[in-house]
């Protein structure tokens, strides 16, 4: 998949709002606005530097995932569908620039445990928004050892929301994510309303996710070369969660 890099410029920005105003207004089209957008800044670079290296320890890994959370955060919600390009006036001049959406009009969904922190990090900067939890893991009794629901507590009005957040920061095979929306979609969201948002992605997973639902968003910190046979991501950073929680 092609991917739409993000932080060179605004124009990334723009063309996102502009995707999304149409999205909002039904022409859900497969568009640019379904590229994934891919964090591309030096402090992206910088902040995965730390958090890719195996020696970094817990409290350093997840004080620099925090960090990294915060331009992811503010990359998603600069590119949610339902934003407008807005015009406003400096001292100066004018300034062509967006209209992000209020808190009242999201909900934030963390695929547990390893989203968890993520959806905090949009708590933090979207004071008061909606947050939901949903616990999928493989069913190892299974045949094809498929992604099974355990737990799912969403916002009562998550279907009338502009936008839908799901918060999980490795997407490797995507079989979690898939279900993930699932639950989404059964609850009244529409697809085109859904934000997928991640640290780390792999070409499968990716590839799998938008087979599967064509219309939502992904905004990933970066795509990555592919799963070994462990189903890791190649380079990725091992497992997030448990280097996050200090669990190793
Ligand atoms: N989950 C992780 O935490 N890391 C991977 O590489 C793949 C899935």
């Amino acid at each position: 998949a092609k991917a739409r890099a993000a932080g060179a410029a605004g124009a990334a920005g723009a063309a996102g709002a502009a995707g999304a105003a149409g999205a909002a207004a039904g022409s859900v089209a497969k568009t640019e606005a379904q590229e994934p957008v891919v964090l591309r800044s030096a402090a992206s670079r910088a902040l995965f530097s730390v958090i890719r290296a195996e020696g970094t320890a817990p409290a350093e890994f997840s004080e620099h995932s925090d960090r990294l959370f915060g331009l992811l955060v503010e990359e998603t919600l600069a590119t949610l569908p339902g934003v407008v390009p807005k015009t406003v006036r400096t001292p100066c001049g004018d300034y062509d620039g967006l209209a992000p959406l209020p808190a009242k009009d999201v909900a934030v969904v963390s695929i547990m445990r390893a989203g968890d922190g993520l959806a905090e990090a949009f708590r933090r900067v979207l004071r008061g928004v909606a947050v939901g939890r949903i616990l999928i893991q493989r069913d190892e009794a299974s045949v094809d050892k498929r992604a099974k629901l355990y737990y799912s507590k969403l916002p009562k009005d998550i279907a009338s929301k502009k936008a839908v957040v799901l918060a999980d920061p490795m997407l490797a095979t995507g079989g979690s994510l898939v279900r993930a929306v699932g639950v989404l979609l059964a609850a009244g969201v529409r697809e085109d309303r859904i934000v997928v948002v991640n640290v780390v992605s792999a070409p499968e997973g990716l590839a799998t996710l938008r087979r599967a639902h064509p219309d939502l968003r992904i905004v990933t910190g970066a795509v990555d070369a592919k799963l070994n046979e462990q189903r890791y991501i190649v380079p990725g950073l091992g497992d997030f969660g448990d280097r996050y929680y200090g669990t190793v």
